[in-house]
C-alpha cells in the first residue's frame, strides 16, 4: 500500500534559515546593521516559555539580534504596554511579539464545600495587540494586518508565521493550491482565520469546520487540501480523508510524558499512521509546521528591518 510523502518542515525551515542567515550578514557588511526582535513573554506557560526560547536561539543562529523581557504573570497591563512602547520606540528592533495566549488570573473561593475559581482576564489581549507598531507587527496579530490580508485589493504589511508556514510548505512541497477544496478545521485568530484567508488568496476554495460544526468528516472527505489547527488529538482519522489528499497538521496539544526533556510533547491532531496510508502528502508532528514557524517569524523580522534600512 502508498503511503504518503512526508512532508518535511524541520528541514525546509532549515533551507530558509541559511539564506535568511546570508540575506544578514550581508546587511551588516553593506550597512552595519542586523535586523532585530523583541520578544515579550508574561507569565510561565511552559510550552510559550518552550516557544520563546525556540525564536530567541533562532535569531541567534541566523545572527538576528533579540531582546527579550519576561512579566510575572500577575503583572499589570501597564507594566506590559510600557515594555511594548519601549520596544516600539527602539530603532534597533525591527520586529516586537507579545507571546498569546496572556495569562488569566484566577481568585478560587469555598462556597458549600465546593471550590470555585473564576479567571479574571486582567490584561486585555486586544488592547495590547492594538499597540504594537504596525510596521513592527511580525506576528500579523494586529487587527489592521488582519483586516488588510481579509480584504480584495489590501495587502497587509505582515501575515502571521505559522499560516504563512503551512503556504510555504504547500508551495515548497510542489502543491498547487489554485481551484483546490481547501478544508480549515478551527477558526482562531492566529491560525485557522488568517490560514483560511491566505488559502483564498491563493485562489482555493475554502471551507471552515469548527466545534459547532455537524458530521466535518463529510466536509474533509471532499477536501485537495487538508489544513487542522483544532488542538484535539487524532481528530482527524484515516476515513476523514479523500485518497490523494494533502495534510498540513498545526496541531499542538501538549501530552505529558516523563521520559521526555520537558515531561510532555507535543501531538497533532491528525491520526498520523492512518492519515498516511490515505493522503498523498502529510506533515509530521513535531517536524512539520513548528519549524516553518519560527522560519517565517525570522523572515517577518528580516522584511521588517529591510523595509527601514534599504
Ligand atoms: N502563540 C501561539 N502561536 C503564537 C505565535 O505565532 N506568536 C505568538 N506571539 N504567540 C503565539
Amino acid at each position: 500500500q502508498e503511503t504518503a510523502a512526508v512532508i518535511d518542515g524541520k528541514s525546509i525551515a532549515e533551507e530558509i534559515r541559511s539564506a535568511i542567515a546570508i540575506e544578514v550578514s550581508r546587511m551588516r557588511r553593506c550597512i552595519g546593521k542586523v535586523p532585530g526582535l523583541a520578544v515579550i513573554l508574561v507569565g510561565q506557560r511552559r510550552d510559550s516559555q518552550t516557544y520563546v526560547r525556540n525564536k530567541i536561539n533562532a535569531c541567534e543562529e541566523v545572527g538576528i539580534k533579540s531582546l527579550f523581557s519576561e512579566l510575572p504573570e500577575d503583572c499589570t497591563e501597564d507594566a506590559v504596554v510600557r515594555e511594548l512602547l519601549r520596544y516600539n520606540n527602539d530603532p534597533s528592533i525591527h520586529g516586537v511579539l507579545v507571546q498569546l495566549p496572556l495569562p488569566k488570573q484566577s481568585i478560587s473561593f469555598l462556597v458549600c464545600f465546593s471550590c470555585i475559581a473564576i479567571y479574571l482576564q486582567h490584561l486585555d489581549e486586544e488592547k495590547i495587540l492594538n499597540m504594537v507598531k504596525l510596521e513592527k507587527d511580525v506576528d500579523g496579530f494586529h487587527p489592521v494586518n488582519i483586516g488588510n490580508l481579509a480584504m480584495r485589493g489590501r495587502e497587509p504589511l505582515f501575515v502571521s508565521c505559522t499560516p504563512k508556514g503551512c503556504i510555504e510548505l504547500l508551495i515548497r512541497s510542489g502543491v498547487e493550491i489554485m481551484g483546490k477544496h481547501a478544508v480549515v478545521i478551527g477558526r482562531s485568530n492566529i491560525v485557522g482565520l488568517p490560514t483560511s484567508l491566505l488559502l483564498q488568496r491563493h485562489h482555493a476554495t475554502v471551507t471552515i469546520l469548527h466545534a459547532f460544526s455537524k458530521s466535518p468528516e463529510l466536509t474533509t472527505r471532499e477536501a485537495d487540501i487538508v489544513v487542522t489547527a483544532a488542538g484535539v488529538p487524532n481528530l482527524v482519522r484515516g476515513d476523514w480523508l479523500k485518497p490523494g489528499a494533502v495534510v498540513i497538521d498545526v496541531g499542538t496539544c501538549p501530552i505529558e510524558d516523563p521520559s521526555s526533556e520537558f515531561g510532555y510533547r507535543l501531538v497533532g491532531d491528525v491520526c498520523y499512521e492512518e492519515a498516511a496510508r490515505v493522503a498523498s502528502a502529510i506533515t509530521p508532528v513535531p517536524g512539520g509546521v513548528g519549524p516553518m514557524t519560527i522560519a517565517m517569524l525570522l523572515a517577518n523580522t528580516l522584511d521588517a528591518a529591510q523595509r527601514v534600512c534599504d
